[in-house]
C-alpha cells in the first residue's frame, strides 16, 4: 500500500515512523515533509492548503490511503474534495472539523448535546465583548473564534487585559479567525490530551498525554505550539477515561451524525479536569496533537495502517475495546529556536555526532548500557529541519526537533530525554528543563 501523510512537522515525523512499522506499507510520501522524514519517505512539495494539486500527486502516485496530519487542510475541505475525486483518505470532512476551526460552532454544539464544558458567550461585536468582559471577574478568558496557531487564547488577569485581548481579535491580529470572539469562564484543574480514533459512530482512544504550552518552566511565558508532553497522564485512571468516553467522546460522536456530519478521523479532546474530577472540554481539534503524537504513537502496540483503513471503511469494531499499548511511559521535549515562538533565524546547522560519544561515568551505572539504552529508547522526531545547498541538517522552523525518550517510568524517559538533549549541537536551542515534572508529584 502507498500511503501519502500531509504536513512536515514533528507529528508528522512521528505518523510517517509508525507507519513505516506496519508491513502493509510500502511507500511513504510526505508533503512538504522536512529532512527527517525524507529519511523514510519521499518528500514532495507541495504546501498542505494547495488540496489540488495534492490530489494530483494522490492519483499519478495510485496512493491507497492518505492521512491529514494538520489541521487547514480539513478546514479547506481536503477530505471532501478527495472523496469526491474517489479517493481514500482519514479525516474529518469540512463540515466535520468545524468543530475546531469555529470554537464558537463547538460552544454551541456542546450546549445543545450537554457536553460539559465551560460557560461562555460569544460576540461579533467588540463593544459588546467588552461589555460582558467588563462585567465578568478575573482570569477572564478570550479566544479567537478560528485556527490561530495555538495562540488565540488570552487567559487574561485584569479587565484591561482581556480589552486588548478583544482589540487585538477584531484589529486582525489573528486575520479572519478574530472575527468572532468566545468568552468563557476559567476552569481551575489538570489538562490532559485525549485523542478518539473515530469511525463515524465508534471509538477507541490512544494513551492519554499532557502537552506544556507554555515556553518556559513553570508554565510560564506566552503560548506556543507546544514545548513538550509526556504519556501516560497518571491521574487519568481507566475510571476516568471511562468517563470521559461516555459523556464527552460518544455524545460528540452522536451529536455530529445526528447533525448530518457523521464524524471519521481523530478528534482530539483537549480537557480540564476540573478539582472536583469532572472532565470538561477546553476545545476540540481535528487531528492529533504536536508534540503528543511524538509520546502517543510510540506507546500505540498496534498497526496505525490497519487503524486508519478501519476507520475509512467505517469498521473500527475491532478496536472498540481499547488498543493494546507498550507498558512504561514516553516523555518528549521540544528543542526550538532561540525567539521562538516570535522571531527567530532559520538555516541554523543541526549536530548530532556528540550522540554517538561515550557517556560520561555515572557512580553505580555502567556506561555502555547507558549508551545502548540512549540509542534503543531515544527517537529523534523532526519538527522543523531542511538540508542547506551542501546537504548539511539546518533548522528551518521555530520549533525544530522533538526528542522523545521511552523507558519504564517518566522519570528514567525523562533522564534519558535531557540527556539527548544535552548531546544536540545546535546554536541557540531552547528547550523547558521541566517536562513530566506534572506527571511525577
Ligand atoms: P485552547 O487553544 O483552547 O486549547 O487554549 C489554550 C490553553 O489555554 C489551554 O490549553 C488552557 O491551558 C488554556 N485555557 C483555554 N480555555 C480555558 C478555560 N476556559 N479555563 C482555563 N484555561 C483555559
Ligand atoms: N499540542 C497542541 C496542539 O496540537 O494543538
Amino acid at each position: 500500500m502507498k500511503v501519502l501523510v500531509i504536513g512536515g512537522g514533528g507529528r508528522e515525523h512521528a505518523i510517517c515512523w509508525k507507519l513505516n512499522q506496519s508491513p502493509h506499507v510500502t511507500q511513504i510520501f510526505c508533503a512538504p515533509g522536512n529532512a527527517g522524514i525524507a529519511e523514510i519517505a519521499t518528500c514532495v512539495a507541495i504546501i498542505p492548503n494547495d488540496i489540488q494539486r495534492l490530489a494530483e500527486l494522490a492519483i499519478v502516485q495510485k496512493i491507497d490511503l492518505t492521512i491529514v496530519g494538520m489541521d487547514e487542510p480539513l478546514s479547506c475541505g481536503i477530505v471532501d474534495y478527495f472523496k469526491s475525486k474517489g479517493l481514500r483518505i482519514f479525516g474529518p470532512t469540512q463540515n466535520a472539523s468545524k468543530l475546531e476551526w469555529s470554537k464558537y460552532f463547538a460552544k454551541e454544539f456542546m450546549l445543545r448535546f450537554n457536553i460539559p464544558t465551560a460557560p461562555y458567550a460569544c460576540f461579533d461585536r467588540r463593544e459588546f465583548a467588552v461589555a460582558y468582559a467588563k462585567s465578568q471577574s478575573p482570569p477572564i478568558v478570550v479566544k479567537a473564534d478560528g485556527l490561530a496557531l495555538g495562540k488565540g487564547v488570552t487567559i487574561a488577569q485584569s479587565f484591561e487585559e482581556a480589552k486588548t485581548a478583544i482589540h487585538d481579535c477584531f484589529d486582525g491580529k489573528f486575520g479572519n479567525a478574530g472575527q468572532k470572539v468566545v468568552i468563557e469562564e476559567f476552569m481551575k484543574g489538570q489538562e490532559v490530551s485525549i485523542f478518539a480514533i473515530c469511525d463515524g459512530a465508534d471509538a477507541a482512544m490512544l494513551v492519554s498525554a499532557q502537552d506544556y504550552k507554555r515556553l518556559n518552566d513553570g508554565d510560564t511565558g506566552p503560548n506556543t505550539g507546544g514545548m513538550g508532553a509526556y504519556a501516560p497522564v497518571p491521574f487519568a485512571t481507566p475510571e476516568l477515561l471511562g468517563k470521559i468516553k461516555e459523556e464527552i467522546i460518544l455524545p460528540t460522536l452522536h451529536g455530529m451524525k445526528q447533525e448530518g456530519n457523521p464524524y471519521h478521523g481523530i478528534l482530539y479532546c483537549g480537557l480540564m479536569i476540573t478539582e472536583e474530577g469532572i472532565p470538561k472540554v477546553i476545545e476540540f481539534n481535528s487531528r492529533l496533537g504536536d508534540p503528543e503524537t511524538q509520546v502517543v504513537l510510540p506507546l500505540l502496540d498496534e498497526d496505525l495502517f490497519e487503524i486508519c483503513w478501519a476507520v475509512t471503511e467505517g469498521a473500527l469494531g475491532k478496536y472498540k475495546d481499547g488498543l493494546h499499548r507498550l507498558g512504561g511511559a514516553a516523555l518528549c521535549v521540544v528543542i526550538a529556536s532561540e525567539g521562538y515562538p516570535y522571531s527567530y533565524k532559520k538555516g541554523i546547522p543541526i549536530d548530532f555526532h556528540k550522540l554517538n560519544e561515550p557517556v560520561e561515568v555515572v557512580s553505580g551505572q555502567n556506561p555502555k548500557a547507558l549508551e545502548s539504552i540512549l540509542k534503543a529508547k531515544g527517537i529523534i522526531f523532526h519538527s522543523g529541519t531542511a538540508r542547506d545547498a551542501d546537504g548539511k541538517l539546518v533548522s528551518n522552523s521555530g520549533r525544530v526537533l522533538s526528542v522523545t525518550a521511552l523507558a519504564d517510568s517518566l522519570i528514567d524517559a525523562q533522564v534519558l530525554a535531557y540527556k539527548l538533549c544535552e548531546r544536540i549541537d545546535f546554536e541557540g536551542k531552547i528547550y523547558r528543563k521541566d517536562i513530566g515534572d506534572k506527571g511525577m508529584v
